[in-house]
């Protein structure tokens, strides 16, 4: 009974929204054959405005890995501008937890359009050239590095032990650049034709820019 009542009250709920929906309607259609129509095309060209704004940024965003050329030039490029923000958080103090909570922030962000970049494009592409054991490798160390991530945000990082946790998920990350970098990417880049290279640097950017 009492699914037949909620049922019976979400027709009702979902009437009403109609109702809603097509007097709201009607009444953009009389704004857009009245005065109003210029300040509606103002704001249709405003929105078409701040799209642009935002594709730009997200250009701007990505275009470090953009100009790196091919995949995995772009991947170190983006392995070292992470490794350099480690650098600046291992040189703060004690009292700088400000400075360090905003340094985790950037770190956070550049892993996580990292970690999609290879989890959604370039993981997939090593499983299909026989290296899934590589790709589940790495794929289960991005785990850990999300776990890193949350203990650090959610540390105190006005004690000695927040560096420490940060040394740690520094030797962590530099273990997987380092088979990233010099075993596993240049053996699929090896395998794979000039074009394939170039379709994969290219789904890979695209995904990029998704997230930028
Ligand atoms: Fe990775
Ligand atoms: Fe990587």
């Amino acid at each position: 009974m009492a699914t037949t009542r909620t049922k019976s009250s979400d027709t009702d709920t979902s009437r009403a929204r109609a109702r809603t929906r097509k007097s709201a309607d009607s009444e953009r259609s009389a704004f857009f054959g009245g005065q109003t129509g210029a300040l509606v095309g103002a704001a249709v060209a405003g929105a078409a405005v701040g799209f642009a704004a935002n594709m730009g940024r997200k250009m701007l965003m990505q275009s470090p890995t953009f100009v790196s050329g091919s995949w995995d030039e772009a991947l170190k490029a983006e392995h070292a501008a992470t490794l350099a923000l480690f650098d600046q958080l291992e040189k703060t103090t004690d009292d700088q937890t400000t400075l360090r909570a905003g340094l985790v922030m950037k770190i956070k962000w550049a892993l996580s359009k990292h970690a999609i970049q290879e989890e959604n494009v370039i993981y997939p592409a090593l499983r299909e050239a026989n290296e899934a054991h590589d790709a589940d490798e790495l794929n289960g160390e991005h785990g850990s590095v999300k776990t890193y991530l949350y203990e650090l945000e959610n540390m105190n990082k006005g004690t000695p032990e927040f560096l420490a946790r940060v040394r740690d998920f520094r030797q962590l990350l530099e273990g997987h650049i380092k088979m990233e970098e010099e075993e596993t990417f240049p053996r699929l880049k090896a395998q794979m034709s000039d074009e394939q290279n170039r379709k994969l640097t290219l789904a890979m950017n695209k995904e990029g820019v998704k997230l930028a």
